[in-house]
């Protein structure tokens, strides 16, 4: 039987670890400048000399959802790496909801 006082303690231990590299839905940008700017560029355009000669798709002009968003990111794909092994769950959604929020535009009216 899980003992819960065993569960308690795995638990805050977990928060203390967790608290070493916080992740706030703000923190998305910084993480993507650390992590994504290479190839996507700032302004997610792919156009950095990395992101051309890996094929990095503009990023201002992704249909994806945010659930695909992190997917990708998990994941890697193509010649774009995953991060699953290096980034938390909570850290790859941050990310994900700041490329979606303030990295992909709306298509152009027609
Ligand atoms: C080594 C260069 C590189 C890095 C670093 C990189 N990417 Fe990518 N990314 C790519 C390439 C290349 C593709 C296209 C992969 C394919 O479809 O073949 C891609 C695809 C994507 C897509 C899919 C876009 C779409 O609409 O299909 C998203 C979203 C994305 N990257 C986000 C990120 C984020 C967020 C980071 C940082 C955590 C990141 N990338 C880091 C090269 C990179």
């Amino acid at each position: 039987m899980l003992c819960p006082a065993r569960w308690l303690l795995s638990l805050a231990a977990a928060a203390v670890l967790a608290a070493g590299a916080p992740a706030r839905a703000d923190d998305g940008g910084q993480m993507y400048g650390k992590k994504c700017l290479a190839c996507h560029g700032l302004d997610g355009a792919g156009d950095k000399p990395l992101g051309r000669k890996s094929g990095a798709p503009d990023l201002r002009r992704s249909g994806l959802s945010q659930d695909e968003i992190e997917a990708v990111i998990a994941q890697g794909r193509g010649k774009m790496m995953g991060y699953k092994d290096r980034l938390t769950a909570e850290q790859i959604s941050a990310i994900a909801g700041y490329v979606k929020g303030s990295l992909v535009r709306p298509p152009a009216p027609k």
